[in-house]
């Protein structure tokens, strides 16, 4: 292979930049040609090509966003877009595609792939960690220990005042952002997609919890089967008059910020990683990392939903937030 290309794509998350700057750098190691494409497949579709050596990825490692921008592109959707796409790239001599980005960007990918014989491999990145075939996703662990931060400000207003507070995090229709944020803020209760939300156990819950706990958090995953934080918070507010209660919702501050350690050096052992496995000959795959070592899912299996999160994890939070 002598001509590869990067894309970031979907939501952007912290340590995109370190992943691209691994996919540069490793591929001009292997005397490659190196092409950033601008705004995901939306940037493909118009050509969009910048050229990129060492010195453009330069000093990118620390920060958050992608230097590259990003896009969810409709007309990408269609096949006619993907037509599009897969003609750019053969006419700028493309063999190898890297895509960094979260599920909607792998079915991106393996859209693309139906219209290319461009190999393609994807680095998943998106703060939701909701992929099949990586323990954490790029920008994840950035994500929870910025919401960590967010709550443990929330609980000093929260005790001084002895209110009941409603979180509201992101992760779209997936509640790992709140499973494992909550944990880490001891939050007295986290309500997730996966497990149904029953707002007459969380009321007892409340109720029976420790009398003399001053301050309460309940962290709501956006997507949660009884609602957003609001409504949530006004059901409980019904049952429960004498709490005093707020709701903040945290939104895209979870999506900013330099990525944490952990997620700058995932980002760069799956791009260099990706590199070496398009001149390995692989495609139609995404990189990951399981038990510390790297691996490879197909984008198909890779983008399958999990149904349930760990059980032991969620048996400890019942346990742990009383
Ligand atoms: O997929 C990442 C994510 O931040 C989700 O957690 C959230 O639901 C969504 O993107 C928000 O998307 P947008 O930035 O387009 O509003």
């Amino acid at each position: 292979m002598k001509t590869l290309a990067v894309l970031t794509s979907g939501g952007d998350s912290p340590g995109m930049n370190a992943c691209i700057r691994a996919v540069v750098r490793t591929a001009l190691f292997h005397k490659m040609e190196i092409w950033g494409i601008m705004r995901g497949y939306e940037g493909l579709m118009e050509s969009e090509f910048v050229k990129l050596d060492a010195k453009s990825v330069a000093n990118i490692i620390h920060r958050g966003g992608t230097v590259l921008k990003t896009a969810r592109s409709k007309r990408f959707m269609e096949e006619a877009g993907q037509k599009v796409a897969a003609k750019n790239l053969e006419a700028k001599g493309i063999e190898g595609l890297i895509t960094i980005g979260g599920d909607g960007t792998f079915r991106g990918a393996v859209a693309l792939g139906g219209q290319t014989n461009v190999k393609i491999i994807g680095c998943p990145g998106t703060i939701d960690n909701d992929l099949v075939g990586t323990d954490f996703t790029i920008g994840y662990d950035t994500a929870i220990n910025t919401v960590v931060d967010a709550v443990d400000k929330i609980r000093d207003t929260a005790e001084s005042h002895e209110r009941l507070f409603f979180v509201e995090v992101m992760g779209r229709d997936a509640g790992l952002i709140a499973l494992r944020s909550g944990i880490g803020a001891g939050a007295e209760a986290i309500l997730i997609p996966e497990t149904p939300t029953h707002i007459d156990d969380l009321i007892s819950r409340l109720e029976s919890g420790r009398k003399d706990k001053a301050s309460k958090i309940v962290i709501v995953s956006e997507h949660d089967d009884a609602g957003g934080a609001f409504a949530i918070a006004e059901k409980v507010k019904e049952k429960l008059p004498y709490y005093d209660t707020r709701v903040t919702v945290l939104g895209h501050i979870q999506r900013g910020g330099n990525p944490s350690c952990m997620d700058r050096v995932n980002a760069s052992r799956m791009g260099f990683a990706a590199v070496e496995a398009l001149m390995a000959g692989r495609g139609g795959e995404m990189v990951g990392i399981i038990d510390k070592e790297v691996c490879f899912t197909p984008f198909e299996q890779a983008i399958k939903h999990l149904e349930e999160l760990d059980p032991s994890l969620m048996r400890m939070v019942e346990i742990l937030s009383l």
